[in-house]
This record gives structure tokens, C-alpha cells and sequence, in this order.
């Protein structure tokens, strides 16, 4: 499939390692321990009692060796740095938005766009709001609304775009609530929260056709825009034999701005921006940036990561990578898929998601069967992997309890640094926690935070 041409199957890394970083072997006893004090949740883990880290694809991917040659450009210059200009460019490149303003990740730019079209009584509809743009916008007061089509919430559907936008709902939703209480629309690509599933162009087209009719603009969360850009490549009519980089640009020509963690796609290990094209909304923007982040030729960033960022937005959108990329998550998705193990399908961009719920039905979603599997894959294998289901979701902004759309447990794949091999262990690792499934019990929570409680919650397994 990619050796270059199509005549080999194996997924071949289009890399090879230039250093290497050491890997902890811990005991099943030493990890049961190291579990039970982080109050069974892997968030309060230490990194080194961890073998193969999937918590997350964020920031914790490798940087190219021209990425660390660039960060021997950065220019540490207050304001006006040459670096920014760099940055700057990679970004509207790409992009085009007239106004860029760096921050130092995605949620910092969300923080800034919710904090001047936020507040209560307003409405924010997305396909799925990934955790902190809902909260976010639920701490200016507004109402986060999720309308990701039927398909995207069936883990079995094998609809190409599960992340697209329900459209007639939406229309719906400006319809009830009145323009006035829509500050914009808001599109995650791809759409992390519903399976890593990727937005067509189509849906895009439908979806600015809504905001157009209310005059209403459209943002996108767009921290997996190369991904969501390759599938729309191959998966959407008419667009196979296009440049990448091209579908990306005819994605941002149809929002009005985006929010941006330079933690994904751009292979960094931190930055991030929001860019707009409204010259109000930019000026406000840029006053609260300096507020809490810095000066707008910099944000919260140093000059050497402005420089790592605009090299890995040329990498991020390589067709080898991206074959590369997106072949082997699937390689790993298909072989759980072909065991039993229940995953969403398609396989998504960045990570494979186990559908606990169906994994574990003897464990009902108030007991959090996804965090029951989250331990048992570390305490098995010392696989870190992130629960996205019951405790991310399941506590609402009134103080009540609910269980979350689906129960699935995310193992989310850092760009270019585990190996086939690693893979290969993981897989062994799953399948031998589904066999023992029906011996996992549920869990309770015995302290939360008030907000995004899944970070530092912890858990007591039932009896
Ligand atoms: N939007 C989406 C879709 C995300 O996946 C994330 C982060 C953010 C916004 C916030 O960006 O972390 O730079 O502040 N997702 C990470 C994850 C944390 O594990 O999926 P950030």
C-alpha cells in the first residue's frame, strides 16, 4: 500500500529514527499500584509508569529534523519578530484568514473567541464540541449544542463523514432560538469528540449555506484539518486526484475564521491560534490576547516555536505522511475490529475508539465502563488510553448526571513516533482485555472538580 507504490501491503513509516527515547518495562503488580494511587485515573499517572502512551495525539507527537533546525531560527524579539512573520505566512498560506493571532494552544484561542461572542442566554451549535470548547463556551454563559448527524452517533454506521453537520437541525435550532442568539457556528474537523470522523466539503458547503441565509459565521475547530483534508481526498467524490494542501484552502475559504491547536496536525508540541477575517471581532480579540497571553506578534509562544510550527504546517499536509498516517491508525482499527473488539467505524484519523458500552454491557454508563476499560488496558499493558464518554460528558452544566451519547475509550495515536511493533503489542494487549471483559467492574467517582472533572477526578472501583 505504501512503499511509494502499490505493490507492498505493509504500512511503511516514511521516516526513519534519528534518536531515541527509552521506555519504561514496569510489572503488572507495579502498574496495579501506581493505578490505584492516581485514584484510577490515568491522568495522575506519571509518564515513565507508562509503555505506549495513546492518551493523546496532542503535543506529543516527534518533531521533524528540519523542525529543529528551524527552532534555531527563532527570534525572541518582543514585537515584530522574524519569526512571527514566518509563522504568520505558513499560516494564511494555508488558511487565508486576514488576521492570525497566536495563542499558546487551541483552548487559549477559544477562551479569547468565546470571550467577546459568548454570554448567557446565546446558543453555539458545532457537529460535537470537543471538552474545552464546550466549556468554554459554558463558562461565558452561552449553551454548547451538539448536532452531528444520526450516523455519527451510531459506533456501528459506516457513513464516510460521520462527523458532518445535521443541517436541517441546525436551520432548525437558528430558526427557534433567532439569529440574535447565535454569535457563530462552530465546525470541528475532524470531529474529535464523535470518533475522529471527518466533515465533507459538501456539509461544509450546506452548512455555510445556513450561516450565509441567517448571517451567521462559521468557524472552524480545524486542529485536524489535514486528516479531515485526506479523507475528503479520498473518500469524497470528485476530489481523489487533488493536492491536499488545496482541499485545506478550499475548506477555510468557506468559515470565517478558526480555532487552531498547533498540538495535532501541525506537529507541535505546543502553540495554537485563532484567525478571523472580521476586523472588530480581531481588534477585541487582540486586547484580550494581550490580557492573558502576550503581545500579538507573539502570543503565548517563544519565537523558536512560532518557527517549528510554520515548518510542520509544510509536513502536515505531505501526501506520504498523510497516507502513512492515516493507513496505519486504521491498521490498528481493523484489527480490532476483525477480533471482536467493537470500534467506531470507519476507523478514524487520529485515533482508533473502543465502543465500551458494547465492550462492556453489564457495566450501565453511570459506571463508567469506558474508565473500567481505560484501567484494565494500563493495569494489563500499561497502555494509557482516555476515556471520552460518561465522566468527560456526563455531568451537565445544572449539577445533574447523565450518561454521555456513547461510552468509547480513545486510543489516540502520537504522529510519526510509535512503530509498527508498538502497534502490534497494543493490539495483543486489547484483545486480551476483551476476553477477559466480562470480569471488569464498574466505578464510581468519589471526588470531582466542578468543570472538566475527567482531568482530576477520582475513582473507586464497585465491588
Ligand atoms: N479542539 C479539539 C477538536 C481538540 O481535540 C482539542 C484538544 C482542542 C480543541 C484544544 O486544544 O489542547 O491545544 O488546548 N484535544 C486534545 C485531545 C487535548 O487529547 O484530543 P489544546
Amino acid at each position: 500500500m505504501t512503499g511509494g507504490d502499490e505493490e507492498f501491503e505493509t504500512i511503511i513509516e516514511p521516516f526513519r529514527i534519528h534518536a531515541v527515547e527509552p521506555l519504561v518495562m514496569a510489572t503488572r503488580e507495579q502498574r496495579a499500584a501506581a493505578i490505584r494511587e492516581a485514584g484510577y485515573n490515568v491522568f495522575s499517572l506519571r509518564a515513565e509508569d507508562v509503555l505506549v502512551d495513546l492518551l493523546t495525539d496532542s503535543g506529543t507527537g516527534a518533531m521533524s529534523r528540519d523542525q529543529w533546525a528551524a527552532i534555531q531560527h527563532g527570534d525572541e524579539s518582543y514585537a515584530g519578530s522574524p519569526s512571527w512573520f514566518t509563522f504568520e505566512r505558513a499560516v494564511k498560506d494555508l488558511f487565508g484568514f486576514r488576521h492570525v493571532i497566536p495563542t499558546h494552544q487551541g483552548r487559549a484561542a477559544e477562551k479569547i473567541l468565546f470571550g467577546v461572542v459568548g454570554g448567557s442566554g446565546l446558543v453555539v451549535p458545532s457537529n460535537t464540541h470537543f471538552d474545552t470548547t464546550r466549556a468554554n463556551v459554558e463558562a461565558s454563559g452561552a449553551e454548547a449544542v451538539d448536532l452531528v448527524i444520526a450516523e455519527g452517533r451510531d459506533p456501528a454506521s459506516r457513513h464516510p463523514f460521520k462527523g458532518n453537520v445535521d443541517v436541517a437541525a441546525l436551520a432548525a435550532l437558528i430558526a427557534e432560538r433567532g439569529v440574535a442568539h447565535v454569535p457563530l457556528v462552530m465546525v470541528t474537523v475532524t470531529n474529535n469528540s464523535g470518533g475522529g470522523q471527518p466533515v465533507s466539503l459538501e456539509n461544509l458547503r450546506a452548512v455555510r449555506e445556513v450561516c450565509d441565509r441567517a448571517g451567521v459565521p462559521l468557524f472552524l475547530d480545524a486542529c485536524r484539518f489535514a486528516e479531515n483534508a485526506w479523507f475528503i481526498r479520498e473518500r469524497e467524490p470528485g476530489q481523489s486526484g487533488r493536492d491536499v494542501a488545496d482541499i485545506v484552502r478550499e475548506m477555510a475559504s468557506l468559515a470565517d475564521g478558526m480555532t487552531m491547536s498547533a498540538k495535532k496536525d501541525p506537529m507541535c508540541n505546543i502553540g495554537g491560534w485563532l484567525a478571523c477575517n472580521d476586523d472588530d471581532l480581531a481588534r477585541e480579540a487582540r486586547n484580550l490576547l494581550i490580557l492573558t497571553e502576550g503581545f500579538p506578534t507573539y502570543g503565548g509562544l517563544a519565537g523558536r516555536d512560532l518557527e517549528a510550527i510554520a515548518q510542520g504546517l509544510t509536513e502536515a499536509v505531505s501526501h506520504d505522511y498523510l497516507r502513512y498516517r492515516i493507513r496505519s491508525t486504521a491498521y490498528l482499527g481493523e484489527a480490532l475490529d476483525r477480533s471482536g473488539v467493537p470500534v467506531v467505524l470507519p476507523i478514524g484519523g487520529h485515533a482508533v475508539y473502543v465502543d465500551a458500552r458494547a465492550l462492556l454491557p453489564h457495566i450501565p454508563p453511570l459506571e463508567y465502563p469506558g474508565q473500567s476499560l481505560v484501567v484494565a488496558l494500563y493495569e494489563r499493558g500499561g497502555i494509557r488510553s482516555c476515556e471520552i464518554g460518561t465522566v468527560m460528558f456526563g455531568r451537565r452544566p445544572d449539577g445533574s448526571e447523565v450518561p454521555a451519547a456513547m461510552d468509547l475509550v480513545r486510543l489516540a495515536i502520537p504522529r510519526r513516533t510509535y512503530t509498527q511493533s508498538h502497534v502490534d503489542y497494543v493490539i495483543e494487549v486489547c484483545q486480551a482485555v476483551a476476553r477477559d471483559a466480562a470480569g471488569l467492574r464498574g466505578y464510581r467517582i468519589v471526588d470531582e472538580p466542578r468543570q472538566l472533572r475527567h482531568f482530576t477526578a477520582r475513582f473507586e472501583p464497585l465491588a
